[in-house]
């Protein structure tokens, strides 16, 4: 059986420009990934067109029908590449649903890269970009999901100095276990353009930007601001932040023992809240 896993997206910074008549909103994002997600795998050939069971700690609750962004990408990566679909895919589903790490967007991707490799589809064919960007602002960046620059609905990628530096610095998650509508977060934007994301080196651009989200979904979800007031004041961190639209918040420690020390303080300040000790990718 072959997966892949749909890693968890992470905005180290992301600056809110202006709202756009679409509906989205341009953006400015410095993207990176945790080493660990959810796992999206295959099994075939098995039935008929595409069929999808969900499972683990987060799967409750979810829709495996044609709703589904890992079911919508596997019939839009067929339907593209005129290839009649007979595949059987499995969710685990291992992070918080709409929390701010990609979620729905990282599970589309990883479908998309594992129906890659299981039919020979080139990653690279323009088919595939223009299918990550229907499905998702977030899906282009989930695809490649290494550390990337984000521009207009986050979709426009280049890459960054300083990603390689970024890759295996021991990483943070916590969300307080509320979850939180991306759109909802959005329209609690106050529409005030704080300034550009820094070029440069990654780690330097991201400690001197911002996330222009974090006030309007701590109005939303209070606690919010509690877990950054906490994970900022722990030792070693680098960076502790907001990730998208919430509510996970992400700590970058600039060591293993610090990280592990500042993971059991959370645990044991919050025992609610999920906690995931791990590092960029
Ligand atoms: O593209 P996706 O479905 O992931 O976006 C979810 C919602 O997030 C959009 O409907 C929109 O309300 C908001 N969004 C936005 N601007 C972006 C990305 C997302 O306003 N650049």
């Amino acid at each position: 059986m072959s997966s892949e896993t749909a890693y968890a997206k992470i905005n180290l910074a992301l600056h809110v420009r202006r709202r756009r008549s679409d509906g989205y909103h341009d953006l400015e994002s410095l993207f990176a990934f945790a080493r660990d997600g959810d796992v999206v795998s295959l099994d075939v050939p098995r039935g008929e067109g595409v069929t999808l069971s969900i499972s683990g700690p987060f799967s409750a609750g979810l829709d495996a029908g044609e709703g589904n962004l890992v079911v919508r990408a596997a019939r839009g990566l067929a339907d593209a590449f005129g290839i009649e679909a007979a595949v059987a895919l499995r969710l685990e589903k291992n992070l918080p649903v709409a929390a701010g790490i990609g979620g729905g967007s990282a599970d589309a991707a990883a479908a998309i890269r594992l129906l890659a490799r299981h039919w020979m589809i080139d990653l690279d064919d323009r088919r595939v970009a223009a299918l990550a960007g229907q499905l998702g602002a977030d899906v282009p960046a989930c695809v490649a999901s290494q550390t990337l620059r984000g521009d207009a609905r986050g979709d426009v990628l280049t890459g960054v100095e300083g990603a390689d530096a970024l890759s295996g610095m021991p990483l943070l998650l916590v969300n307080p276990r509320i979850p939180l509508g991306t759109g909802e977060v959005f329209a609690r934007w106050d529409g005030v353009d704080r300034g550009a994301l820094a070029g440069g080196d990654a780690l330097a651009a991201a400690i001197s930007g911002r996330n222009d989200l974090e006030d309007p979904a701590i109005m939303l979800v209070p606690e919010i601001g509690d877990v950054l007031d906490f994970i900022g004041s722990l030792s070693g961190v680098v960076l502790a932040r907001m990730s998208g639209s919430g509510a996970t918040c992400f700590a970058l420690f600039e060591s293993e023992a610090a990280l592990m020390i500042g993971a059991a303080m959370v645990g044991a300040a919050m025992p609610d809240a999920w906690v995931c000790a791990t590092a960029l990718r």
